[in-house]
């Protein structure tokens, strides 16, 4: 499987968001990783559907949205709205009857679908959510902030998923190109990274670096 960069934006400059947006999307980025954070089901706040409207319209990349938010289901419309390719919800905040209306909505509006899950959810928790998603994201943080230290038990949790997954597997938190490579190695081929891309000096090297270390 082709492994595909996702800078995460949570990491860059929100003052000079297009600019550094234009330069990762520059860089070799595939997708750019947008985080929403509700500060209820993570202890942080990010953005909502009117920045990535904005985001939208400076860039050419996939949109990579992650609602880390209480109530999806709420907000999924406003988000495929403003321009999302891509939707990710967590398996902590959706019944798998949720997760079939949404997959429904989001088809007809030719949005993919993932299922993430916070490190301290078990695989078999997402097991019933597989055949309704197009990709799964695993967090390797728990999720709410930037800079935080990989926590290797997700690999086992992605090599669990690939074993009975075809789609793409993401992962977030911590990936730099030695987790990359661990991450890719179990069986992920979408590589989220925040703090990795944008607070390298070369955001072409970081990103280079992340497909090399996956190519080995
Ligand atoms: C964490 C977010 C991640 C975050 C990753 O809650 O979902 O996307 O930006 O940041 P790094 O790559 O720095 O761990
Ligand atoms: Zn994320």
């Amino acid at each position: 499987m082709k492994i595909l960069v996702a800078p995460s934006i949570l990491s860059a400059d929100f003052s000079r968001l297009a600019e550094d947006i234009r330069k990762v999307q520059a860089a070799g980025a595939d997708l750019l990783h947008v985080d929403v954070m509700d500060g209820h089901f993570v202890p942080n706040i990010t953005i909502g559907p009117a920045v990535v409207k904005d985001i939208r319209k400076v860039t050419s990349l996939a949109l990579d949205v992650h609602l880390m938010i209480e109530d999806p289901l709420k907000f999924a419309d406003a988000f495929v709205q403003a321009g999302s390719d891509m939707l990710t919800v967590h398996i902590e905040t959706v019944t798998i009857a949720e997760l079939k209306l949404l997959r429904r909505k989001l088809a007809a509006a030719g949005v993919k679908l993932g299922i993430s899950l916070n490190p301290p959810t078990a695989f078999n928790r997402v097991k019933p959510a597989l055949p309704l998603v197009d990709f799964v994201l695993v967090m390797s943080v728990n999720p709410g902030f930037g800079g935080q230290e990989f926590i290797p038990g997700a690999i086992d949790k992605i090599r669990r998923v690939r074993e009975v997954f075809k789609g793409d597997i993401a992962v977030d938190g911590g990936i730099n190109a030695q987790t990359g490579a661990q991450v890719v190695g179990a069986g992920a081929n979408i590589l989220a990274a925040g703090s990795y891309i944008f607070k390298a000096k070369s955001y072409s090297a970081a990103i280079r670096s992340l497909k090399c270390a996956a190519n080995r």
